[in-house]
């Protein structure tokens, strides 16, 4: 499952990402907004807390330009959220972050770009080995403060 959420800025960029990922066969939990104005720390909130719970295994967040819900989501311990705008960032924070979350801007980027953005944010798999090491010290820094 799929956590996906925006504000008024991201909604029409959210709908996309929603319909094509619904096509291509993953489940989605829709968290909002409807596009009606809202606060993003809400909708980043919601997205984190339905990963974090396990009911969702990755979360898309998708404001104007990604870096509101990005501060947002990674002020709670577990997420690490990852601000995306190009196809290198989006595998390699799977690869070596194993990020859980993608933000992406809906005033920063088209949907063309957003959609494989997605595609290979949610196909990528981490590799672990030395980069674990590195995700247990950002463990600890969250555990210290
Ligand atoms: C909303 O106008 C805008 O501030 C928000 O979508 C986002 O870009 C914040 O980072």
């Amino acid at each position: 499952m799929i956590a996906v959420g925006c504000d008024h800025a991201g909604y029409e960029l959210k709908q996309e990402v929603i319909s094509h990922l619904t096509e291509k066969g993953y489940e989605i939990m829709d968290l909002g907004c409807n596009g009606e104005s809202c606060d993003y720390p809400i909708i980043a909130k919601a997205v984190a807390e339905n990963i974090l719970n396990k009911k969702c295994d990755k979360g898309i967040l998708i404001c104007g330009t990604g870096i509101g819900m990005s501060i947002a989501a990674n002020k709670i311990h577990g997420i690490r959220a990852a601000l995306c705008s190009d196809y290198f960032s989006a595998k390699y924070t799977r690869l070596h972050n194993d990020a859980n979350v993608m933000c992406i801007g809906a005033r920063t980027i088209g949907v063309g770009l957003a959609l494989e953005l997605a595609d290979v944010f949610l196909e990528t798999e981490f590799e672990g080995g030395r980069h674990q090491r590195r995700l247990d010290l950002i463990h600890e820094i969250e555990n210290n403060n």
